[in-house]
């Protein structure tokens, strides 16, 4: 059996892009790991390399591009090395890069629909040694029930529902990761709990790129706040998180079991992408920003101290410095938590990309440090916000000290606190503020 060949051999996994690729790599990793493969850090050193690539922004694929290259010299010093590029990138049709032309060296190239048959690529090569290409249209057999090796002993990422039906006209992701495909309930709970009761998980974040989508392809009656309200019945001291949320499906129900379930991180992700409803609409966002601020409201006024992020694109075709300044209007009214910029880019196969009103990139680059400058401005002048309020927070060591971890990833010290080794949820009370550092007491 040709797969005896991987057995003891060792491996490294390269990941680029969001939260739904890291997990996927841990999938990878679990896929290799079962043929008796080890992992190391050394990528010039390991017998296999997988690059899991993205293509959401050009930069992402320059990175991902450059490093597969700089790999070609060892490889042709070692020609039994054995690379394999799949994901989003490869999925990618008329990318700026023509991956099967431009990299020869490269001896397994597969998307992001049979990464699940990763074991069998590799057995056929191993068989064979031919180079493999192959580009799926259709998602094959799920990669749900694939073992994973998981990094992170606190957070556990969980997938709840694949693809997107959005199309956001500057958005590659419904074409490289197809429609919307939910992964049954009964599935989901039982990964939770099994993540929480036998493996100790604190965090679970169910992964989506539109988890408020969640149910609707499904034949049982199932939404999104259901599969919360279920997964709190879960016996455990955990919290879930969810990513990320569309502003356009994101209903009261949501907020309701956000505000009521103490199971549910008091943080929410979700991206508004521009402040001007010009925009918005072009870019088929299919709210506007009465709409979000709306929502915000509601937020803030059902769960008082919650954390809230966000995504913004700058520079999108036909962006004034109007509608520019909305934006910024909108950062300064809203405060977020966190703010995730981004520079628009011109992704090939998008709606957006066909526009005729570009943006040049030297304005991208001037806004988009505008923006960030304001948010960092917003940052320091924020951090008053936490002075006397408490919050349930993940209480950890971080070189030496007990520290209170926020839903939201903020750290609070808490210096009288003897550290017992186990990390568990209590509340915590913001008693000081120096050097934009926060420090408190456990209270319960
Ligand atoms: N250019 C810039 N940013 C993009 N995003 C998605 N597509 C593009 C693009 N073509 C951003 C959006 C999304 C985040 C994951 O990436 O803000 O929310
Ligand atoms: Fe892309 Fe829009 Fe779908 Fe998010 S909702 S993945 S931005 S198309």
């Amino acid at each position: 059996m040709s797969l005896s060949y991987y057995e003891g051999k060792t491996f490294h996994v390269v990941t680029y892009g969001c939260q739904m690729n890291v997990h996927e790599s841990e999938k990878i990793r679990g896929i290799l790991s079962t043929l008796g493969m080890l992992e190391i850090d050394d990528i010039n050193k390991a017998n296999v390399v997988v690059f899991n690539t993205c293509c959401v922004r050009e930069g992402a694929e320059d990175r991902a591009y450059n490093n597969i290259v700089s790999l070609k010299k060892v490889k042709s010093e070692n020609k039994d090395k054995i690379i394999v590029v799949c994901g989003c990138m490869s999925q990618q049709k008329n990318g700026k890069y023509d991956l099967k032309k431009k990299l020869p060296f490269v001896d397994i190239i597969i998307g992001t629909h049979n990464i699940n048959l990763l074991a069998d690529y590799l057995s056929k090569f191993a068989e064979t040694h031919k180079r493999i290409y192959d580009i799926l249209d259709q998602p094959t057999a799920s990669m749900d029930g694939v073992k994973c090796v998981r990094d992170d002993k606190i957070n556990a990422y969980v997938n709840i529902i694949y693809g997107c039906n959005k199309f956001c006209t500057y958005c590659i992701v419904p074409y490289v990761r197809g429609r919307e495909k939910s992964r049954p309930v009964k599935e989901i709970y039982d990964e939770v709990k099994d993540l929480v009761q036998n493996q100790g998980y604190k965090y679970i974040t169910l992964l989506g790129q539109n988890v408020n989508s969640y149910g609707k392809d499904l034949e049982e009656k199932m939404t999104f706040s259901k599969l919360l309200n279920y997964l709190c019945t879960i016996e455990g001291d955990f919290k879930i998180k969810f990513m990320t949320s569309h502003p356009m499906d994101f209903g009261d129900d949501i907020i309701h079991v956000m505000k009521t379930q103490p199971k549910i991180a008091k943080a929410l992700h979700l991206p508004v992408q521009s402040g001007s409803n010009k925009i918005l609409q072009k870019m088929n966002r299919h709210y506007d920003i009465k709409h979000y601020l709306h929502i915000i409201k509601k937020l803030r006024h059902a769960i008082p101290n919650i954390a809230l992020s966000t995504d913004i694109i700058v520079g999108f075709p036909g962006e004034t410095e109007k509608d520019f300044n909305q934006t910024m209007k909108l950062v300064k009214r809203v405060k977020f938590d966190q703010i995730f910029a981004f520079m628009y880019s011109k992704r090939s196969g998008t709606p957006a990309s066909e526009f005729l009103d570009q943006i040049d990139e030297h304005t991208k680059n001037v806004r988009v440090n505008k923006l960030l400058r304001l948010e960092r401005l917003i940052q320091k002048d924020q951090i008053k916000k936490y002075f006397n309020k408490t919050y349930d927070c993940l209480i950890r060591q971080i070189n030496g000290v007990a520290v209170g971890i926020t839903d939201g990833g903020k750290e609070i010290y808490i210096p009288t606190y003897r550290y017992n080794n186990q990390n568990y949820f209590a509340l915590v009370k913001v008693e000081d503020i120096r050097n934009h550092k926060l420090s408190g007491v456990i209270i319960k």
